[in-house]
């Protein structure tokens, strides 16, 4: 049946504290010309399935007719349980939201705002870049799916671009390359978050902020610092985005302990670089064990995870397939809390007062005025390995932060 399925939708962010089901994870649908006879489908609302589905399906990608299919591919407000066919599904959603993508030409940005363009949830897509968005725009704009796909470019449009948005999603500025840190990138990244969280500001003060740039440890505090000196700065609603290093923690989990991949929930805390990424291995959901060797092993491969991507590409960029997906979960399961969801869960760098430093990322409760709790029992009963690993990371998280402060206050 796995094999059948390729093509992966977004479903909720849905855990409960003490009984974790888990953020945004794929819900399968039906593809390939051959899915023609009765098929199990497995709808997955957060971290279990959810629903056995039995259906008969004609259909490719998107189905016959696509909307009603991606509609029916997504539940927003309920987990459907007992479903005997797909044609019972009534649609639950109704597509309202806009979202902008700042940076929508670049290697994150097209096939981010591509799986933007699939959520039923979203009426209006902006498209902004400094260059080439025009063509990114055309193409997504033939996709039949509920939003309308705009292109916006250059300063003088960023503005229109912004205005009457629910969610910015910002990945503009420049990728690493093999020898680089993500602190390396700060001196031409800070300045381009700074230049477009001011227009944030001006234009959709009460949007969700999705800062996707490097370093995010340093971009962060700086849109903090911006929103600030505008007078618009709502803590609950800027968010680092680091979703990505939740979902390399998931799969290297999975692997290594042979889980299967929808079962794992591994939360991922303190920040978005190097040592300060802390995967918090003995919260995996469903339990497991580990050697000290493979603790040592999973959280350096989790921390250098971006590495790794970095160097298979040679030069050509930074993680941008895995990321789209990453920054997706995370703009659905926001649109959901926006969209009344109660249960939506995600790991995020925010202002925090879970620990001593003003930044950190945990997993927050999201609603629909944004961060809406921490998950404070995450940061209890820690191992000797955690604690050790969490004071380690304050130092170099703590430099970051502060790096960002001051740049945007100079
Ligand atoms: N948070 C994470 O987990 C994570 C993961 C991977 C990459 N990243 C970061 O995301 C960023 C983007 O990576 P990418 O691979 O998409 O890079 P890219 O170079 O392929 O794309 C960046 C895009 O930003 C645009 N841009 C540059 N300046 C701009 C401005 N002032 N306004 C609007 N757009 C502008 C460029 O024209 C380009 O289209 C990098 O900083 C990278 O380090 C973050």
């Amino acid at each position: 049946m796995m094999a059948a399925t390729t093509a992966t939708n977004f479903s909720s962010a849905s855990i409960a504290s003490g009984n974790v089901k888990v953020g945004l994870v794929p819900k399968m649908k039906s593809s390939g010309l051959q899915m023609k006879s009765t098929h199990d489908f497995r709808d997955f609302s957060g971290l279990k399935a959810a629903a056995s589905l039995t259906c008969e399906s004609e259909s490719s990608f998107l189905g016959k007719d696509g909307v009603t299919a991606l509609r029916n591919s997504f539940q927003t407000k309920a987990v459907t349980q007992n479903i005997q066919s797909l044609a019972s599904l009534q649609p639950k959603i109704q597509a309202s939201f806009k979202v902008a993508v700042l940076g929508a030409a670049g290697g994150i940005g097209q096939p981010l705002s591509l799986l933007v363009k699939m959520s039923p949830l979203v009426s209006n897509l902006h498209l902004y870049d400094i260059a080439n968005v025009k063509g990114v725009a055309a193409d997504l704009s033939h996709c039949n799916t509920p939003s309308e796909a705009l292109a916006f470019t250059g300063p003088e449009q960023l503005g229109d671009a912004l205005k009457g948005v629910d969610v910015v999603v910002i990945p503009a500025g420049v990728p690493r390359k093999p020898g680089m840190t993500r602190d390396d990138l700060f001196n031409i990244n800070a300045g381009i978050v700074k230049t477009l969280v001011e227009a944030v500001a001006d234009n959709c003060p009460d949007a969700f902020i999705h800062i996707i740039s490097n370093p995010v440890n340093s971009t962060v505090p700086i849109a903090a610092e911006v929103l600030k000196q505008k007078g618009v700065y709502n803590p609950k609603k800027l968010f680092g985005v680091t979703t990505l290093d939740v979902v390399r923690a998931n799969t290297f989990v999975a692997q290594k302990k042979n889980l299967k991949l929808i079962d794992v929930d591994v939360p991922v805390i303190g920040g978005h670089a190097g040592i300060t990424i802390l995967p918090l291995l003995s919260k995996t959901k469903p339990s497991a064990s580990f050697t000290d060797e493979e603790i040592e092993e999973l959280t350096v491969r989790i921390q250098n995870a971006g590495t790794e991507v970095v160097e298979a590409k040679a030069g050509a960029g930074s993680a941008t397939l895995s990321m789209a997906y990453a920054a997706a979960r995370f703009v659905e399961s926001s649109l959901r809390a926006l969209d009344g969801d109660s249960d939506v869960y995600e790991c995020s760098f925010v202002q925090s007062e879970l620990t001593d430093l003003p930044f950190f990322a945990s997993r927050v409760k999201l609603g629909k005025n944004g961060v809406e709790a921490f998950l404070n029992s995450d940061l209890q009963g820690l191992t000797d390995y955690e604690s050790k690993a969490l004071e380690a990371l304050k130092p170099e998280l703590t430099a970051s932060i502060e790096k960002g402060i001051a740049f945007a206050n100079k």
